[in-house]
């Protein structure tokens, strides 16, 4: 069976990628290396002594998505290619509405016109914003805090639109919580261009003496600790959830949405604490004022993923930091 993976190079992408390889698939991939390195094609191969074929190429690209399709015999999609900083996206909201809308709309175009009609598509527990009931659930109400979690949210609307017009589509819609951690060959993982938004590969370049030190964003919240609670996953626990999901809309048709977390929220001073210890070094960090927009505590209940899917994520938070900063030590 033939998946195309848009964004295949990218971090959550690249793992998935090595996971359906393993599991039999066959791949094709589709990145124009925005926020990725051709490198991370060779790491693939390797990890898994698998090739797969590779088209460089922008998924807005009509005329590329139809040589792809017309010259392979695809029978799934999954789609991960798009923006993903939350900071950027305040700053060019028409770049992130262009880019992460347009894409979604050529691809499903292009599907539909080659009756390619299953779909798994990367959306982000951003979509529940600033949650009412922990933990959350599936249907929880949804609202958006950011341009890059609207662009999230409006794809959500967008497929299931399209599932109403057209019942044959089956489409299963990941909601992740916080993705970390690398494969544990360290050959592929996280490596942002620029200076890190997020937590874990903001506290990796802190521990390897690339940045001075982590700014706590704020200890009076209401959690254990008074710093901010999430759902961090093993990023190759939410891989194994993509191959779940694939299989999900080869049985069924429908549109489905799953939360991928673990259920389990740690704060930023377990984050720190759990890292140092696995790691055995450093990681200086000072609080500072809290970041605009964040919330006190978000995770997953995951239920729904288990009953519907199968899906479990099994890797510790001792596993995720031990590998995100391999990944780093075997890449400096
Ligand atoms: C962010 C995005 C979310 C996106 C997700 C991808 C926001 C508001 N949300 O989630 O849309 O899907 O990343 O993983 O940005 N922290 C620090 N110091 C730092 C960085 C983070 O204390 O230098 C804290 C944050 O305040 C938060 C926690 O660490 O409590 C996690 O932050 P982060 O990794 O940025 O993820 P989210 O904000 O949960």
């Amino acid at each position: 069976m033939k998946i195309l993976v848009t964004g295949g190079a990218g971090f959550i992408g690249s793992h998935t990628v090595v996971e359906l390889l393993d599991s039999g698939y066959e791949v094709v991939i589709i990145d124009n290396f925005s926020n990725s390195s051709p490198k991370v094609l060779d790491s693939i191969k390797e990890i898994t002594n698998k090739d797969f074929k590779f088209y460089e190429g922008d998924v807005c690209d009509k005329q590329l998505l139809n040589k792809i399709f017309d010259e392979n015999d695809i029978n799934s999609v999954i789609h991960f290619a798009g923006f993903k900083a939350v900071g950027e996206s305040v700053k060019k909201p028409l770049m992130y509405y262009r880019n992460n809308i347009d894409s979604t709309l050529s691809l499903l175009e292009v599907m539909g016109e080659h009756n390619v009609k299953k779909l798994v598509f990367s959306s982000s527990a951003t979509v529940y914003g600033k949650p009412k009931e922990l933990p959350i659930k599936e249907d929880a109400s949804l609202s958006t805090t950011n341009p890059y979690g609207s662009t999230k949210l409006m794809i959500e609307g967008i497929l299931k639109d399209l599932y109403i017009s057209d019942n044959s589509w089956s489409i299963a819609v990941l909601r992740y919580f916080n993705p970390i951690g690398a494969h544990p060959t360290g050959l592929i993982g996280e490596n942002p261009k620029d200076i890190p938004n997020n937590l874990m590969p903001y506290i990796v370049k802190v521990a390897n003496k690339e940045l001075k030190e982590l700014s706590v964003f704020g200890n009076d919240y209401d959690t254990h600790d008074g710093t901010g609670v999430r759902d961090y996953i093993h990023v190759v626990d939410l891989s194994r959830g993509h191959i779940k999901a694939i299989e999900k809309v080869n049985k069924d048709t429908g549109i489905n949405y799953y939360n991928l977390g673990t259920g389990t929220g740690y704060s930023v001073l377990d984050i720190v604490e759990t890292f140092k210890r696995v790691n055995n070094i450093d990681v200086p960090y000072k609080i500072v004022d809290r970041r605009p927009g964040d919330i006190d505590a978000c995770f997953a209940d995951p239920t729904k993923a288990l009953n519907e899917l199968g899906f479990k994520a099994t890797h510790t938070l001792d596993e995720m930091c031990k590998d995100a900063y391999n990944y780093v030590l075997k890449n400096k």
